[in-house]
């Protein structure tokens, strides 16, 4: 049987770290209140000028050469981010332009925190209809540029950072990989985790700039009493479809929120909490990457075996839900590039970038003629 197994993960979080206590000098807030209500201590920022897309780059470099290929090898990029580089174009082609992949499909999901999770249940189903043996998933997300650091916005901007995931799924004929998929939504629930304004609704003006709709707002008490009962109820559903139980598994690696979502999740699922996957408090809430983020740094640290089998679960905006039941395996990722490849993989980028400027200038120059 087709199926899609991980075989390669990547990172990368921007080196720029602000702790609970540089949160005190932007807003009326405290290390004590961020850590009690959230387990945040802190959170890691990207620089002014840089997308979804710059740290997307990253991370999936870092996950393409763990599988041992080069971009060549890969058949599509599915994107997950809820703020994008630039309304549109979507980032998965922004990230396309700055790494040679060719031509091939670029998709952007927007599910917000739980893009991850649909993204790689389209890439599954991509690869296990035969479409696609290749494909890059990505989490990525800028989230500081869209926060208001004051003490207007602090019950959010406490909460999140930036960062990026990817993984490389490829089509395996092995028992194990991704064995089923859950995802659920809920539009009634909208309005409690949203942007209100810039859409084309209601679209970007000085009196929505003034009033900071252009932020996230979030009514937080019932986003959380939504999420601890969407993270356990997805994780059952998902384990049920690949007919297995909680008692099967080794790890969840679930949405990193809040630490008391986390262990309530895992109260309600009977599972101890060291079951669980948490690196909350050194990142924030990374939105679409942060499970990627878990998932790589759980396989860092040697919590994830082959034949293990995990769960991968998260909630978000939409309202949306969802999980995906994974029995590791393929450990072992094909030979690495060789030097030869490596050398061929340079000129490639190099050559991506010239492209990229003759068809700028050809477009250009079309454009002069059509002037005249
Ligand atoms: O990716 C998914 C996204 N979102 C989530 O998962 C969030 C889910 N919700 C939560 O994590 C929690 O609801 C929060 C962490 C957002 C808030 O915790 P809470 O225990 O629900 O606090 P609260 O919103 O009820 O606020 C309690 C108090 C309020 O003051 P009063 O009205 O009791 O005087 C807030 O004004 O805490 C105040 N407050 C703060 N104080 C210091 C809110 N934000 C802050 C802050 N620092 N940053």
């Amino acid at each position: 049987m087709r199926r899609s197994t991980i075989i390669g993960t990547g990172f990368y979080v921007p080196p720029d770290v602000w702790t609970n206590d540089d949160m005190t000098k932007l807003m009326d807030t405290s290390d004590e209140w961020i850590q009690e209500r959230t387990g945040i201590k802190q959170r890691h920022i990207a620089e002014d000028g840089i997308g979804c897309a710059d740290l997307a780059k990253f991370a999936a470099e870092q996950a393409i050469a763990d599988a041992g290929m080069t971009n060549q090898d890969i058949d599509m990029i599915i994107f997950a981010t809820l703020n994008p580089d630039v309304f549109f174009p979507g980032s998965a082609c922004i990230l396309q332009s700055k790494m040679p992949f060719g031509t091939i499909p670029a998709l952007d999901i927007r599910q917000q925190c739980t893009g991850f999770i649909y993204a790689v249940a389209i890439a599954d189903r991509f690869i296990r209809t035969g479409w696609c043996d290749n494909i890059l998933v990505i989490g990525a997300e800028v989230h500081s540029t869209g926060l208001d650091f004051t003490t207007r916005g602090r019950d959010v901007a406490v909460l999140f950072g930036d960062g990026a995931g990817a993984l490389v799924l490829q089509a395996n004929g092995a028992d194990g990989g991704v064995l089923s998929s859950f995802l659920g939504a809920d539009g009634s629930g909208g309005d409690l985790l949203c942007i209100p304004a810039g859409g084309s609704r209601e679209p970007a003006s000085h009196r929505t700039v003034a009033e900071g709709l252009h932020y996230l707002t979030m009514r937080g008490r019932e986003v959380f009493r939504f999420a601890v009962r969407a993270m356990p109820s997805a994780t059952r559903q998902v384990l049920e479809q690949a007919g297995l139980t909680t008692a099967d598994l080794k790890l969840v690696i679930p949405h990193q929120a809040n630490q008391r979502i986390i262990e309530s999740s895992a109260k309600a699922l009977g599972l101890p909490p060291e079951t669980v996957f948490s690196n909350l408090e050194w990142y924030g809430n990374t939105s679409a990457a942060s499970i990627p983020i878990a998932l790589c740094e759980a396989v860092e640290q040697g919590r994830i075996q082959q034949d293990d089998l995990i769960v991968c679960v998260g909630f978000g905006a939409g309202l949306t839900w969802g999980a995906t039941a994974i029995r590791w395996s393929v450990p072992l990722p094909a030979v690495m590039p060789s030097r030869w490849k490596k050398i061929w993989q340079k000129l490639r980028y190099r050559y991506a970038a010239l492209r990229s400027l003759v068809l700028r200038f050809l477009r250009w120059l079309f454009a002069l003629r059509i002037k005249e």
